[in-house]
């Protein structure tokens, strides 16, 4: 037994530019104030106005930290954000890691490193299959009943935690290698396929200028005087294809496509959801 956390809130903090990470964590969230008797709040730092500042925790704040998946690990543009824009001070972290279906790889393993490195002190780590952003279809009903129930059962060991019913694992011990490599892309030939340079396409007669993809791109990218261009840099998160209200957004490159076929072709099998405390 250990002593029970003292604590005075939950917080949420997250990147995620489809919504599908947001979910999660939220959904995690409300399990533990429903266990804890706790007020949630949340940090959500997707877009790049919330990463000009850096946020600072205390250990009377239970946060949960969750990303996407991306190549298997974390969003590589955001890493050096994650390594850096967050003061930990002791405070007991969940790290959550969002994936489309195919595998995390060693996102959950750089998450869990990341946290510790920003100084937070590790109570439980998990891995949930989501939406694959790439995809209309792939993984598009999870997470699931069975999801959310694993979910909830997560919630409550690292609850048990919390009251000190049950002994954290230090330090956790999570599958994956923070400093492995990125997923390489294949295509439906099997072979490797590159599409680091491929950028939304955007379909004018059907924009009516709303003007929402700028706002929302969480890179900045696209010009807001002229949204068909995407100047800057573009991470595939597809945000401006889901939330486009006209469906004027898509991906058309050719290496993309084949990837996304190979993904639909072969990742239908059930990815199970993972998680430590
Ligand atoms: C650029 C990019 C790379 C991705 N790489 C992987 C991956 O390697 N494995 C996987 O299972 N899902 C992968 N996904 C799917 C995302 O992890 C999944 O859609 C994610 O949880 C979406 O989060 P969001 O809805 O919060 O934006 C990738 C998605 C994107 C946009
Ligand atoms: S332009 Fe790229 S980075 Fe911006 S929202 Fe669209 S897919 Fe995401
Ligand atoms: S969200 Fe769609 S309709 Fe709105 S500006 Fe962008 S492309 Fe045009």
């Amino acid at each position: 037994m250990s002593a029970p956390l003292e604590l005075s809130g939950i917080r949420t903090v997250f990147f995620s530019p489809t919504g599908g990470v947001r979910k999660l964590v939220t959904t995690l969230a409300q399990d533990f104030a429903q266990q804890l008797d706790l007020p949630i709040a949340k940090t959500d730092f997707t877009l790049p106005q919330a990463r000009e500042t850096s946020y600072e925790f205390s250990p009377s704040e239970l946060v949960l930290f969750a990303s996407p998946t991306y190549a298997g690990k974390l969003p590589n543009k955001l890493l050096p954000y994650i390594s850096s824009g967050f003061v930990g001070n002791g405070a007991p972290a969940v790290a959550l890691i969002g994936f489309g279906n195919r595998s995390f790889d060693n996102a959950l393993a750089e998450l869990v490193s990341c946290l510790e490195g920003d100084g937070f002190s590790l109570v439980g780590a998990g891995a949930f299959s989501n939406r694959h952003a790439f995809s209309q279809t792939l993984a598009a009903d999870r997470p699931d009943e069975a999801d959310l129930s694993e979910l909830n059962q997560f919630a409550c060991a690292i609850a048990d935690v919390v009251r000190g019913k049950r002994e954290a694992t230090s330090p956790l011990d999570v599958p994956g290698d923070a400093e492995a490599p990125y997923y390489r892309p294949i295509g439906l030939d099997g072979e490797p396929t590159v599409f680091l340079k491929a950028k939304p396409v955007t379909d004018m007669s059907l924009c009516d200028q709303c003007g929402l993809c700028p706002r929302r791109c969480p890179m900045a990218a696209i010009d807001f005087n002229d949204v068909s261009q995407t100047p800057g840099t573009c991470i595939k998160c597809h945000a401006c294809v889901r939330l486009c209200p006209q469906g004027a957004k898509s991906f058309e490159d050719p290496a993309f496509l084949s990837h996304r076929g190979m993904l639909e072709r072969d990742y239908q099998r059930r990815a199970e959801p993972v998680w430590f405390v």
